[in-house]
């Protein structure tokens, strides 16, 4: 018999996840409260794949296979027959909760329950059900056909066994999946903040500008983008809320603080391409910044913020976040990283890395600069 997912939520994730089983076989109930959410959803993934069809990566009837296992619809009544759930919803702590208690009593009993909360507590969610230990945290990237990584994060109170089905499930629609403690940003969106912050501190002190940077962290660390090209891209509405979540969720912990030059450009409006400018100018006949490409000076720069990603993903590691190989997984899968932190950390060399932030916070004396047990021990 087809197993059935039911999808709430037929946004940019929802559909993508919709896409994604489907694809495997599954039969996919996709819910939204809003009816024009829902013909948006059908009429782009429709445009989607017949694109793959004209690239010749997919046949008609492939298509036509994929189109007729998603049912759109409006009414969480569809939900009855799944074996599995994943809300994809607004993230909203209350409305989640309330969500998830009026799903429960639809499915069957043996019903996975599971949300793609990239910043809310899986533990709290689960809180508000009946049978809290059906619960599962299954976090895609975006955009989820795409991108190979899903984190699948236990609620404490998570069943083991259901923890496993629905890896296995995941595995299964050719993910590569991880798990992760359930803790702000779990990996992913935990490990890449100095990838971001560390780089604009170095342009706010004015050691380098923006396309230097970026010049840096692409060609000399091989970097499918640097960081101010991609939080333009992925707009600083979106990152800065998430940087200021991780840090508020660790207790204003002075490694995840977020910077005044990213919060100004949220104040202006400048929230990157979208809005036609970021810390790059994308109108028309704007000048583009050159960059400063010293190889000597850029390595310099290049290594501080490596070494800021190194320390994260061993502290992730010392704090029982995730394993060894799940860090390294999450790092080059999930945001496509050119190699693994800790292996890159152990080629520079522990030791090298362990100095390099000693002498940071010698000079800043700031809690970011910290080095991680598991990093002071291996060096
Ligand atoms: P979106 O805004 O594109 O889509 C959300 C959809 O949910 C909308 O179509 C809305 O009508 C619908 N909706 C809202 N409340 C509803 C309700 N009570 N019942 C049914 N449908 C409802 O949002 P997006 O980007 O798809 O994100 C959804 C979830 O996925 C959030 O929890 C987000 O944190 C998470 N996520 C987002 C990622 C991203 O890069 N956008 C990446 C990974 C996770």
């Amino acid at each position: 018999m087809m197993s059935v997912l039911g999808v709430l939520g037929a946004g940019a994730m929802g559909s993508g996840i919709a896409q994604v089983a489907a694809t495997n076989g599954w039969e996919v109930q996709l819910v939204d409260i809003n009816e024009d959410a829902i013909s948006s959803a059908q009429v782009k993934l429709q445009k989607i794949l017949n694109r793959q069809v004209e690239k010749g990566r997919m046949t008609d009837i492939e298509v036509k296979g994929i189109m007729g296992r998603i049912y759109f619809g409006s009414s969480m009544q569809a939900f009855e027959k799944a074996d599995l759930i994943i809300e994809a919803i607004v993230e909203n702590m209350d409305i989640k909760k309330k969500v998830f208690k009026s799903i429960e009593e639809i499915v069957s009993d043996d019903c996975i329950l599971a949300t793609n909360t990239s910043s809310l507590s899986v533990t709290q969610i689960a809180a508000s059900l009946d049978n809290p230990s059906r619960m599962v945290g299954i976090h895609f990237f975006n955009p989820a056909p795409l991108m190979k990584l899903v984190e699948i994060i236990p609620a404490v109170q998570s069943d083991h066994d259901i923890v496993s089905k629905s890896q296995k499930i995941v595995d299964n629609w050719g993910k590569y999946t991880v798990l992760a403690k359930d803790t702000p940003g779990f990996i992913v969106n935990k490990v890449a903040r100095p990838f971001y912050s560390e780089s604009i501190k170095i342009y706010e002190e004015g050691i380098a500008d923006v396309a230097t940077i970026d010049w840096v962290m692409t060609e000399l660390g091989g970097f499918r983008m640097g960081p101010f090209t991609l939080t333009d891209y992925i707009g600083h509405d979106v990152n800065y809320k998430v940087t200021e979540s991780v840090w508020k969720a660790f207790y204003y912990d002075g490694r995840y603080k977020p910077s005044f030059a990213q919060k100004s450009l949220v104040d202006a409006g400048y929230l990157g391409r979208k809005t036609g400018r970021g810390f790059y100018d994308y109108s028309e006949g704007a000048a583009k910044p050159e960059a400063d490409k010293n190889v000597e000076k850029g390595t310099i720069v290049l290594h501080r913020v490596l070494a800021m990603l190194i320390n994260e993903a061993a502290d992730t590691v010392y704090m029982g976040i995730c394993n060894e190989e799940a860090v390294e997984t999450a790092m080059t899968k999930g945001v496509n990283y050119p190699k693994g932190l800790l292996e890159w950390g152990e080629e520079l060399g522990f030791g090298y890395i362990v100095n390099l932030l000693d002498a940071l916070y010698n000079r800043y004396h700031e809690e970011r600069y910290r080095v991680s047990p598991w990093l002071r021990d291996r060096a």
